[in-house]
């Protein structure tokens, strides 16, 4: 049986669009939630005929939690096995990790545990690396920290910007994601 499959979303939806792309036996798509109103992977997922909806965290306010219920409820409403997080661009807080414990997936930027957090692509030029890399991991409530199911890497070349890299990575992403998602999808 194919799992059933949530993305979260805040934005252009690229990895989005390459996991609704590779859709086969082990996961199917079949909803997409925006934290993000008018988020252009909004789009991408209607175009593929999956369900696409917008909760704007905005209302809550500072209430993280309250936001992650009405979250988890429509989740729950449509029986989600899986929850992938792709550009997604809020931290969830414990209620939230906990409940999709083992079922949460993300992607992430760099060579976990290198480069937790943001301007990875920096960070890495910078440090004079002469790889980088993405990484996709159970999410855990320390951000960017849980297990690993798999990572790929690129060469940095000469000349390298955080632009250049950020896109030759991006490919690089778009392949690494559904295989990573379909694996998980296959163990659960
Ligand atoms: C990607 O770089 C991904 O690694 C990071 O956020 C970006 C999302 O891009 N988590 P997109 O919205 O999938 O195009």
């Amino acid at each position: 049986m194919k799992k059933r499959v949530a993305v979260l979303i805040s934005g252009r939806g690229s990895n989005l669009q390459a996991l609704l792309d590779a859709r086969q036996d082990a996961y199917d798509i079949v909803l997409v939630v925006s934290n993000v109103p008018g988020a252009a992977g909004l789009e991408r997922a209607r175009a593929a005929g999956v369900e696409a909806l917008v909760l704007d965290h905005k209302p809550y306010g500072k209430d993280r939690e309250a936001f992650e219920r009405d979250l988890d409820h429509l989740l729950v409403l449509r029986n989600i096995q899986i929850v992938a997080l792709a550009g997604f661009m809020r931290v969830l807080t414990p209620f939230f990790v906990r409940a999709w414990a083992g079922r949460l997936v993300n992607i992430h930027p760099s060579l976990l545990p290198k480069y937790p957090g943001i301007n990875t692509h920096a960070r890495a030029l910078e440090a004079g690396d002469d790889v980088h890399g993405a990484t996709v991991h159970l999410v855990v409530e320390e951000v960017d920290a849980g297990e690993i199911i798999g990572q790929a890497s690129i060469p940095i070349l000469a000349g390298d910007t955080p632009e250049t890299l950020a896109q030759r990575l991006l490919e690089v992403e778009h392949k690494l994601y559904p295989e990573c998602l379909a694996k998980l999808a296959r163990q659960l």
